[in-house]
């Protein structure tokens, strides 16, 4: 649609920017904390719980940390935290048992979370490489991602997610067929109200770097994600990738990640018209960040870099800003 513009002096476009009230009036769109997901790192390894060199002002919470901060998201009105477990190395192996521990530090964190405070949702991450060996989010043989394997591997971590009382699982491995195979898991095992929201359109991007030092999976990685992830080349593959992904069952999906990638959202939106979410990733975090504290950009950068996201067309953010934006919005 074209839009219909008058000449000047009929219309002048400034009259409506002039004043603050004005410009509220005919915002577009509008950003609030409601529109966050905050992602949390959790550790139970003595003293990993510190700051993230690579990420100033994220540091690994310990369960009891998490709970404070899911009781902080609550009184700032951030609807929901997504866990990702630095898990003690010793706990790494390359079969990711740990993964399915009832009582892994992930699932425990859950319990603690929803015995605390209920209303907020807790959302899981449903990938191998926080507990396998070689760093990686499926299992490997010989060198290669096994799909098939690694989707039953990830459906054992769902049900336990479930059974600990996650309210959305976010598989954000990329094999394929894991969407389909958990639903069917969720449905047999009797949570049927367990939400997906799907990693549908991953790319393996660089920008994840900083998130792989906060779980620890940095040195353990050999070699790359491509096998899985997506060539940020590609547009066509997401929506087909997001076409799957909900025939397969999820509720919502996600484009990962975020800021380089707002084409892919807006597609997204406008092709589905189902719940669609960014990742604001570690990389995109640090870029920010890093430049705020140099003092080489002003700290207004955080909300334009949000509300960008809703312009696109997202319904929300995963991002590390989650408390600091929502700080921001309250004034
Ligand atoms: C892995 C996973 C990654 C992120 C979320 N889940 C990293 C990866 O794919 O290597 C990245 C999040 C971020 O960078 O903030 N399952």
């Amino acid at each position: 649609m074209t839009p219909h513009v008058p000449a000047f002096p009929a219309l002048r476009l400034r009259r409506l920017r002039r004043t603050a009230a004005l410009r509220e009036m005919v915002a577009e769109t509008r950003l609030s904390p409601a529109d966050f997901i905050w992602p949390l790192f959790v550790t139970d390894v003595p003293g990993a719980d510190a700051e993230v060199p690579s990420m100033p002002g994220v540091s690994r919470l310990t369960v009891d940390g998490a709970v404070r901060a899911a009781e902080t998201a609550a009184r700032l009105g951030i609807p929901a935290v997504c866990l990702f477990p630095y898990t003690d190395p010793a706990l790494r192996t390359e079969t990711c048992e740990e993964a399915w521990n009832p009582a892994n530090l992930s699932n425990r964190t859950i319990r603690a979370i929803k015995a605390a405070v209920p209303e907020v949702a807790v959302m899981t991450d449903v990938a191998l490489d926080p507990y396998n060996a070689l760093g990686h989010d499926g299992l490997v043989k010989d060198g290669v991602i096994l799909n098939d394997e690694t989707v039953e591997a990830l459906v054992r971590m769902a049900l336990a997610q479930a059974e600990a009382g996650a309210d959305i699982l976010g598989p954000s491995d990329m094999m394929d067929g894991r969407v389909g195979a958990m639903r069917r898991a969720l449905e047999a095992a009797g949570h049927r109200d367990v939400a997906i929201l799907s990693y549908a359109a991953k790319y393996a991007s660089a920008f994840y770097g900083p998130f792989r030092d906060a779980v620890g999976a940095t040195g353990a990685l050999k070699g790359d994600k491509k096998t899985y992830q997506m060539n940020p080349a590609n547009r066509a593959e997401a929506l087909r990738l997001v076409a799957r992904d909900l025939d397969e069952g999820a509720d919502m999906v996600m484009v990962k990640p975020g800021m380089p990638y707002l084409d892919i959202c807006r597609e997204v939106r406008d092709a589905f018209g189902v719940p669609t979410f960014a990742y604001q990733v570690s990389g995109e975090y640090a870029m920010l960040k890093g430049a705020i504290l140099n003092g080489w950009v002003k700290e207004a950068v955080i909300l334009e870099s949000l509300v960008a996201f809703r312009r696109a067309g997202c319904d929300g953010i995963l991002t590390y800003f989650a408390p600091e934006a929502a700080r921001m919005l309250a004034g």
